[in-house]
């Protein structure tokens, strides 16, 4: 197997497991951020953000003296012949992606380059950036180096983010050359799944269409958890007689308050811009960002409905990341309720297995306790808000004893309802009925 050059721009979330990654198959990569603590933090062998398995990916990965950081961008072009960009693109005004990360890599990459060289977008940007970063290059770099430009989409999830770079559903790359085809298929040589090549937009494209399809999904299913009230059916067993036809599948179907996390809703919202300007009225998936916002404020509701005034009443809360398993609190769902709850009044003492002090600089009237126990301790409600195994596994007898009234709100859609009930519990959740 023929061993790359490879520098990755960007060591957040996606940059360094896709680093870390290539180290492992065998690659020399370099990564690069231009934030000097976080480099710092790497070459003491710390880690930034808390990601299962990372760590011990990274450390393998600087031990085979494989992996190595820097702070310059003149590195990741001097060093390695493909550069992959990986840093953030976040959502600026109406929705639309703020490419300016993107626009500084791009103008260091052109002020360096000075042999060919494979620029791969990682980044998710909206479809019609390839040509933009082109013509940029084109432009600002050196006018007789030659080099490609391909675009490698990332589906990788937080909190399986390893698991999801070595077994990948499927690899998209668009390319225009077919030596940028040829150094991306050794790239990848070690990972078992199919590649598919295509051009720069269907790549681009399709990384949009796939995390909104998969947020279309999920509101969905919040949509006819709203029937599901309305009837008395259970919209856990509607999901699962569902999701067991295959052209559907079960996965991304579970019904709650709602999807966050630094990706599904910038993305839906840059989509939704790119379509509106090109001249395509998007209706469905205006329909998925205002169900998923409503999400929000039904289970503040149903919350409000069952304690009655909330005003100086203690409510416990457990889960105030955006999903399990990882340490993430952006656009979490969990963590804007709290703030609703708060602002009605409310005295919220939470547990979070990862997020602590993140969460309280974000809602400062937030009380943060060291357990799951103390979150109950005469509370009069306690709302479950993010799927963390262990919530599962608690012992209830213990929370109903610990709590005021004995109130649990199931945001997830995931406790055992029939024995909360049978331990005495009132329990509310979306779509089910209550108990
Ligand atoms: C997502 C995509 O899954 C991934 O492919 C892409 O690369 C980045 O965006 P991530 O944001 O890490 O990954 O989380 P994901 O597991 O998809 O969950 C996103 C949000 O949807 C979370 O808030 C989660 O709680 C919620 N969700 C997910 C549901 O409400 N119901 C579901 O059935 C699944």
């Amino acid at each position: 197997m023929e061993k790359q050059t490879i520098s990755v721009i960007g060591a957040g979330h996606v940059g360094l497991v896709t680093a870390a990654g290539f180290a492992q198959l065998g690659h020399q990569v370099l990564a690069v951020d231009d934030d000097q603590q976080k480099i710092n933090l790497l070459r003491q062998d710390k880690m930034p953000f808390f990601e299962p398995e990372l760590e011990g990916l990274v450390h393998r990965g600087v031990r085979s003296g494989r992996l190595s950081f820097s702070t310059r961008i003149k590195d990741a072009v001097d060093q390695a012949e493909i550069i992959f960009i990986c840093v953030g693109t976040p959502s600026g005004n109406d929705g639309e992606a703020d490419l300016s990360f993107l626009e500084k890599v791009i103008a260091g990459i052109a002020a360096n380059l000075s042999a060919y060289r494979l620029i791969v977008e990682k980044s998710t940007v909206p479809v019609l950036t390839g040509e933009w970063v082109k013509y940029t290059l084109q432009t600002l770099g050196p006018k007789r180096v030659p080099f490609d430009l391909a675009a490698n989409p990332e589906f990788l999830r937080e909190g399986t983010a390893v698991f999801d770079f070595f077994h990948p559903d499927r690899i998209v790359i668009g390319t225009e050359t077919e030596r940028a085809r040829n150094l991306m298929a050794r790239v990848y040589q070690g990972v078992e799944t199919e590649l598919l090549f295509t051009d720069i937009k269907s790549a681009e494209l399709i990384k949009h269409t796939s995390n909104s399809f998969l947020a279309l999904k999920i509101s969905y299913i919040n949509a006819v958890s709203r029937i599901c009230e309305k009837v008395g059916a259970d919209i856990n067993l509607v999901a699962r007689g569902m999701g067991l036809d295959r052209r559907i599948g079960t996965k991304h179907l579970n019904a709650g308050i709602g999807y966050g996390g630094s990706c599904f809703p910038k993305d839906v919202a840059a989509f939704l811009h790119l379509a509106n300007r090109v001249g395509y009225d998007f209706k469905i998936l205006k329909a998925v960002e205002e169900v998923n916002r409503e999400q929000k404020l039904l289970a503040f509701s149903k919350i409000k409905n069952r304690v009655g005034t909330l005003s100086g009443r203690t409510l416990g809360v457990l889960g105030l990341t955006f999903k399990a398993d990882t340490d993430d609190i952006r656009e979490s769902p969990a963590l804007e309720i709290v703030r609703m709850l708060s602002q009605a009044g409310a005295v919220v003492q939470a547990y979070d297995p990862a997020s602590g002090t993140a969460a309280q600089r974000t809602v400062p009237a937030l009380k943060l306790v060291s357990s799951p126990y103390a979150a109950a301790k005469d509370a009069c409600a306690l709302l479950v808000l993010t799927d963390w195994p262990e919530f599962a596994g608690l012992d209830f007898k213990r929370i109903r004893d610990n709590l005021r009234s004995p109130v649990i709100f199931d945001g997830r859609n995931f406790l055992d309802r029939e024995r909360l009930v049978a331990l005495g519990f009132q329990y509310l959740a979306i779509g089910r009925p209550s108990g």
